[in-house]
C-alpha cells in the first residue's frame, strides 16, 4: 500500500471574508483534490474552519503550504499530522458540512494531536455532510 498522510487543522475566517467564500472554496477544491488523489471533510461553523484531509504524502504537504499562505483564512493550527494506514474518506474528494452550533468546533479547537483528532472523527456521524 503506498504511503498517505492525514492532517486535522482549525483556523478563523477572515474578517474580509464573507461567509458565503465557504461555497466557492469547497467547489475548487474538489476539482483540485480529485486530480491530487485528496480526500477529506471540511466543517465549517461560521466563523471557524476545522479541515480533515488525507492522501499521497507529497499532495498533502503541498496542499498545507497553499493553505498556510490563503488569505481567506487565518490563525491556522495544526492538530494532527500523522501517517495514514488506510484512507478514512473514500466517498468524498472534499465533503462540507455548515453547521449551526458553535460549540463542536470550540471544543476541537480546545484540543491536540490524537485527542484532537479522536474528537474530530468522533463528531463526524453528527454532521450532514454534502459531497
Ligand atoms: C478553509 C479552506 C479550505 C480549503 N481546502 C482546499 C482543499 O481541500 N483543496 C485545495 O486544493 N484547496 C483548498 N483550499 C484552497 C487553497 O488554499 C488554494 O487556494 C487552492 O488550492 C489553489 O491554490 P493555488 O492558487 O496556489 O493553485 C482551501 C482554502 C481554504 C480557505
Amino acid at each position: 500500500m503506498p504511503p498517505l498522510r492525514e492532517v486535522l487543522y482549525i483556523s478563523l475566517l477572515a474578517t474580509d471574508q464573507s461567509t458565503t467564500v465557504v461555497g466557492q472554496i469547497a467547489t475548487l477544491a474538489r476539482a483540485r483534490n480529485l486530480r491530487d488523489g485528496i480526500t477529506g471533510l471540511l466543517v465549517f461553523d461560521g466563523m471557524r474552519f476545522c479541515q480533515h484531509f488525507e492522501g499521497p504524502p507529497g499532495a498533502v504537504q503541498a496542499l498545507l503550504a497553499r493553505l498556510e499562505a490563503d488569505p481567506r483564512h487565518m490563525a491556522l493550527r495544526v492538530l494532527y499530522d500523522g501517517a495514514l494506514a488506510q484512507r478514512r474518506y473514500q466517498r468524498f474528494e472534499m465533503g462540507l458540512a455548515e453547521v449551526e452550533d458553535h460549540e463542536d468546533l470550540v471544543d476541537v479547537d480546545a484540543l491536540e494531536g490524537r485527542a484532537a483528532l479522536e474528537y474530530f472523527i468522533a463528531l463526524r456521524s453528527r454532521f450532514d455532510i454534502s459531497g
